[in-house]
């Protein structure tokens, strides 16, 4: 049902556009504007500030998405738009406001960070509308709202994992360092537990202010703590900072092991990190060296498409979360009814460019490989190279609930 607010705004938006046609025409024009066709999907990701990399390549990859993939789904046109929040909540939630009720979107996508995606949840279970989070990957997130869908990952989806890797290859006595929010906390309970119940310790868990972090003090305290690994997860556009200040620090000639989630060895930020971060064993769901066909074509084409810059997992979070929207509206032939799309979201399974997933239908989070990677060099450029993998991980928080 159209809202009161949303008829008036198109009465007088075409009535001005057609004084000279009289109001039987406008009417008409409304009708037809009621009727249209096109399917709005709202990406709303930080553009500026610390994690305007997300944003960035969420925006590259959406885009890519519908170059490949055409702007009609089922007879529908399909239009994309774009939404800066800053990485502020506020923002966020005022943006997906505009988005559904004057825009009328039909799906919202994106949330670089836990506390962005958490400002909508509300929004979306008032006005029934889809919420995509290709970003943002504390486990709890999913649980806010019966329309949250995940085409990222979990934090403890990535860091059991590391866990499981350390104590194969004699990791015994470890240091965790987090940043202190959502997914930070996430990352620490579940790497520390993991440890702890396969016969290692942790003897510090260390968590640092997400905002303008320095890590020194943090680092020393690794330092004088000795321990055979230090475990990390920082955001996705902040492992540079930390990586200069552990080679700062000489924590890479300490003899200290520095293991951690692929955020700190972003692929976006890689080349920049530079050789302080080789031989860094780190587990995630992508890797933009993933030897697949599909990674393959993918890479040649976001770069091409984006000067030469280098997709990371973010950019696949939204490759993915775009596939979820066309392979449901193909489901739905077009119906773009919110609890309709929510139905034919659940369970959707396809190949992604990062391997196997599928929608997990009774948490509506990703299933997924997770791969132990190794970072080294590859024609001269640093790569998060695949050694092993998980294959089709569910989100362990909410396996642990059942
Ligand atoms: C989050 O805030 O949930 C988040 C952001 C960036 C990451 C991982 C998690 O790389």
């Amino acid at each position: 049902m159209k809202s009161v607010r949303s008829l008036s705004r198109r009465l007088f938006g075409s009535l001005a556009l057609s004084t000279t046609l009289g109001l039987t025409t406008a009417l008409g024009l409304i009708g037809a504007s009621a009727a249209q066709d096109t399917i709005k999907i709202g990406l709303i990701v930080p553009m500026t500030g610390p994690s305007a990399s997300t944003g960035r390549q969420q925006e590259a990859a959406a885009k890519l998405f519908i170059q490949q993939n055409g702007t009609t789904v089922a007879g529908k046109k399909i239009e994309l738009i774009v939404k800066d929040d800053t990485g502020a909540p506020d923002t966020t939630k005022r943006l997906a406001q505009e988005l559904i009720v004057n825009d009328k979107a039909s799906v919202l996508l994106g949330f670089g960070l836990t506390p962005l995606a958490l400002a909508v949840a509300p929004l979306s279970t008032q006005a029934k509308v889809p919420q995509i989070v290709t970003a943002a990957a504390t486990a709890m997130i999913t649980e806010q709202s019966p329309f949250i869908f995940r085409t990222s990952f979990t934090l403890p989806q990535a860091s059991v994992p590391m866990a499981e890797w350390g104590l194969k290859n004699g990791i015994k006595k470890v240091v965790t360092l987090v940043s202190d929010y959502g997914p930070g906390l996430d990352a620490e309970k579940w790497f520390s537990d993991t440890i702890t119940k396969g016969g290692g310790t942790v003897v510090e868990n260390l968590r640092v202010p997400l905002r303008n972090p320095d890590f020194a003090p943090f680092l020393q305290r690794v330092k004088d703590a000795s321990p055979d690994a230090v475990f990390v997860f920082v955001p996705s556009g902040f492992g540079a900072t930390f990586m200069k200040q552990f080679s700062e620090r000489g924590l890479d000639k300490s003899g200290i092991k520095l293991i951690a989630t692929g955020d700190v060895t972003d692929d976006d930020l890689l080349q920049e990190i530079g050789d302080v971060s080789l031989g860094v064993v780190n587990t995630h769901h992508y890797s933009a060296s993933h030897n697949s066909p599909e990674n393959k074509a993918f890479v040649e084409a976001f770069k091409k498409a984006n000067n030469g810059m280098r997709p990371n997992f973010m950019a696949v979070g939204a490759y993915d979360g775009m596939a979820l929207v066309y392979k449901a509206l193909e489901k739905t032939k077009g119906n773009a009814d919110g609890e309709t799309l929510v139905a034919a979201m659940k369970g959707m399974s396809w190949t992604s460019v990062r391997g196997p997933v599928s929608i997990d239908p009774e948490t509506r989070d990703i299933i997924q490989n997770i791969y132990v990677r190794k970072v080294e060099k590859v024609n001269g450029e640093l790569y998060n190279q695949e050694f092993a993998t998980i294959e089709a991980v569910k989100d362990p928080f909410k396996a642990a609930k059942k």
